[in-house]
């Protein structure tokens, strides 16, 4: 089914945001690969991989639905962090500003009646409750170690299963 074209927008518009995503946890990354902590720059490249599959979900999925495909431009990053706590707080920001997004993808979804997108962003609603559980847990453990004791959390990223050796989905 062809999305309205309202949704149809919203959709390109949520393209967007999840490159931007993207592009913001390559930032993060290279903020903790500089400051030679590989697990949690690790950890980063590895988020911002996600996000540029989330896109590509997305424009398979204008694609497939007949839609159109119109991919905006993409604000830069945030550089400059200073900190790790200020690194995880914008990612933790991130993701709740795309979890709103997502709810409102699913609230035209509704309206429209379009049931195949409804049940297509399922799949987003319930990344997006994992995102922020992970971001979440990684903030209060950043927080918790101090600034001084970042190995720590290194060591409880070392701990924790990559959904790619489990054979997730992104
Ligand atoms: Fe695709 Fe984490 O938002």
């Amino acid at each position: 089914m062809k999305p309205s074209e309202k949704l149809n927008k919203a959709l390109n518009q949520q393209v967007g945001h999840e490159f931007a995503a993207s592009q913001q946890y390559v930032a993060i990354a290279a903020y903790f690969d500089g400051e030679a902590l590989p697990g949690l720059a690790g950890f980063f490249y590895r988020q911002a991989e996600e996000e540029r599959e989330h896109a590509m979900k997305l424009v398979k999925y204008l694609v497939d639905s007949g839609g159109e495909l119109e991919i905006p431009a993409v604000p830069a990053p945030r550089h400059g962090l200073g900190s790790a706590v200020e690194a995880v707080q914008l990612a933790v920001e991130s993701e709740q500003r795309v979890t709103g997004q997502i709810y409102s993808l699913v609230e035209l979804a509704r309206q429209d009646g379009d049931l195949i997108a409804e049940r297509f962003l399922d799949w987003f609603v319930h990344e997006q409750f994992e995102e922020m559980t992970t971001m979440g847990g990684l903030l209060q453990v950043v927080e918790r170690a101090g600034e001084g004791q970042l190995l720590r959390v290194e060591e409880y990223l070392e701990r924790q299963p990559h959904p790619e050796a489990e054979g997730e989905e992104g």
